[in-house]
């Protein structure tokens, strides 16, 4: 069965009620599922991944949020950055390309890729834009992360409103610090970001840290930030819509940055840092907070999987067939098996202590995207890992990205068909499958949140931890894409072998392609703005014709109208 078109369905999304349609909701699901997605108006461009940012927010809790008794509140809106807004008001200026959309103010900021919870703020992540703080109950947007002259942009066309920032889809927040990290790539030197919820940004140049492709994620321990060059290849040529000529690298350099050092680094000083290589290659990988017995990070490889490279109405299918012309735009699958790694680094002596891993050939193709316990306590002792895989899917790789990674790919590791869709759970101190779950082969499983049990029930912990934190006490909460319609299931995360014990869905509703989702134990709204105001960056204003001048002094004074100002202070 092919992969569901609705996911392709460029139609405005709308709010929806589910309900239960199977199974008895469990009384202790509770908060929030909230997903980033890019607007489905540009699909059919030259990639999924950069459509304005959309916001979609499941209740958990039924008849909360303006859902009627029983009802579970399905709740969506494209986030009105600046950038959002000047495209609508002038979409003729705007233009799709393969790194992203560019207009004349210069590039917009997607803020499509993933939900980051602060406690109950909520930002908005991209890789190629600053992090966007929105409500968490309006969906209002209340600013950007850092005034633009605190980043380093990246300007190869003239940007004079909207900056393109060379930054991460995954920072991380300190819990001990109350602080959100982050990157800022400059022409491949790795900057550290730091900002503390309000106010300036601090950064530092990491000594001898270059960056050979992107980062997508930073991730932490107590005392070290980690960062990977990650496996998104963006060639010159293709900037102008040329073809690619390499694929992704086959390793990748690790960076390990102590964080007391950064604390003892004047802010712009060069920063110290140790060096590890990881192969294959990354884009997501999470350490262990607690490092005491060293780094301990499990790695997601992105083994031969192009996420670059989209499929054209011409292409040929991994199995020589003509690909479907309403595939067309989509990314590249997983050329390889997937492989999951846990590494144990000693920094001190710049080895390897320990790796375990994870790949079953037969079994798990196609990583999607994972479920964890993002509880502070949850990081520190980790126990399980939940993954989604929609399996082997041939219609979903072309001949063009077999023949760019060569002999890179064991076309004999194929399986002779399609396989299905799984959800996954891994013991994370060995990388052992515990448990899976077999989806329906036309169903396309995305992005799963790990909720606990019991949230917020013990005083003396996280309010995103339960009383046993780790991943395995509480529920495994998967949105199933399928062109019969859409539906949310709820599997047991200590056994998510024994199935969905819930569904719910509502009549007739499909869902687009989405990334990246998180929970958050409650929504209320957000007083807070994050400093920095579209009409404090309009310094170069002067550099744009007077009629698109006109529509950011527009969009300018329609965000000071709207956005709360109460807590703003004026950048430093
Ligand atoms: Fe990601």
């Amino acid at each position: 069965m092919p992969i569901p078109r609705s996911l392709f369905c460029a139609d405005d999304p709308v709010d929806h009620e589910l309900s239960v349609v199977s199974g008895e909701w469990p009384p202790e699901l509770s908060g929030e599922l909230v997903l980033s997605a890019p607007h489905p108006d540009t699909f059919g461009g030259p990639h999924p991944f950069f459509g304005d940012g959309m916001v979609y927010r499941l209740s958990l809790s039924a008849g909360t949020h303006g859902a009627p008794t029983g009802g579970f509140a399905w709740r969506q809106r494209r986030i009105e950055s600046p950038s959002a807004r000047l495209r609508a008001l002038r979409p003729d200026v705007f233009t799709s390309t393969m790194v992203g959309i560019q207009s004349p103010f210069g590039h917009s900021n997607a803020a499509n890729t993933a939900p980051l919870p602060w406690g109950d703020r909520l930002f908005m992540t991209w890789d190629a834009g600053r992090p966007v703080e929105i409500d968490p109950v309006s969906f209002d947007y209340l600013g950007e992360v850092g005034h633009r002259s605190e980043w380093k942009d990246f300007e190869v066309a003239p940007q004079p409103l909207l900056p393109m920032v060379l930054s991460s889809a995954h920072p991380v927040i300190d819990p001990d610090r109350n602080a959100m990290w982050t990157v800022n790539t400059h022409w491949g030197q790795l900057h550290v970001v730091r900002w503390d919820g309000d106010g300036a940004l601090r950064s530092w140049p990491v000594a001898g840290a270059t960056i050979p492709q992107s980062v997508h994620t930073i991730t932490q321990t107590r005392d070290w930030l980690v960062i990977a060059d990650c496996a998104y290849k963006v060639e010159p040529q293709v900037l102008t819509g040329g073809e690619r000529t390499e694929p992704a690298n086959a390793d990748a350099p690790v960076y390990l940055v102590r964080k007391d050092a950064l604390d003892a680094t004047p802010v712009g000083q060069e920063v110290a840092c140790s060096v590890f290589r990881i192969a294959p290659e990354v884009n997501h990988y999470y350490a262990d907070y607690d490092d005491s017995d060293g780094i301990r990070i499990l790695f997601e490889h992105t083994e031969s999987a192009e996420l670059a490279m989209t499929q054209r109405s011409d292409d040929l299918d991994a199995f020589g067939r003509p690909c479907d012309p309403a595939l067309a735009g989509l990314y590249g699958f997983p050329m390889a098996p997937d492989r999951l790694t846990t590494v144990v680094f000693d920094p001190a002596t710049a080895t390897v202590l320990h790796r375990d891993e994870l790949r079953d050939p037969e079994l798990l193709w196609t990583r999607q995207l994972n479920a964890m316990d993002w509880s502070t306590e949850g990081r520190c002792a980790p126990t399980l890992h939940h993954t989604v895989h929609q399996g082997f899917r041939p219609e979903a790789i072309t001949q063009r990205m077999l023949a760019l990674y060569g002999d890179r790919v064991d076309r004999s590791l194929f399986p002779a068909e399609e396989t299905p869709p799984l959800l996954a759970s891994m013991n994370t101190d060995d990388m052992c499958l515990t448990g899976h779950h077999e989806f329906a082969m036309d169903d396309f499983p995305t992005s799963p949140i790990f909720v606990p049990r019991d949230a917020g029930s013990d005083p003396t912990r996280s309010s995103y931890a339960g009383s046993d934190p780790g991943g395995h006490d509480g529920f495994v909460v998967v949105p199933v894409v399928n062109d019969d319609g859409f539906r949310v299931e709820v599997f047991d995360a200590h056994d998510v072998g024994r199935g969905s014990r819930c569904t719910i869905a509502e009549r007739g509703m499909t869902l687009p392609f989405v990334l990246h989702s998180a929970w958050m134990p409650r929504a209320v709204s957000s007083s807070e703005g994050t400093g920095v105001r579209f009409s404090d960056e309009l310094d170069r204003i002067d550099e744009l014709p007077d009629d698109l001048a006109q529509v950011a002094r527009q969009v300018a004074a329609d965000l000071d109208d709207r956005v709360p100002m109460a807590s703003r202070t004026a950048p430093r």
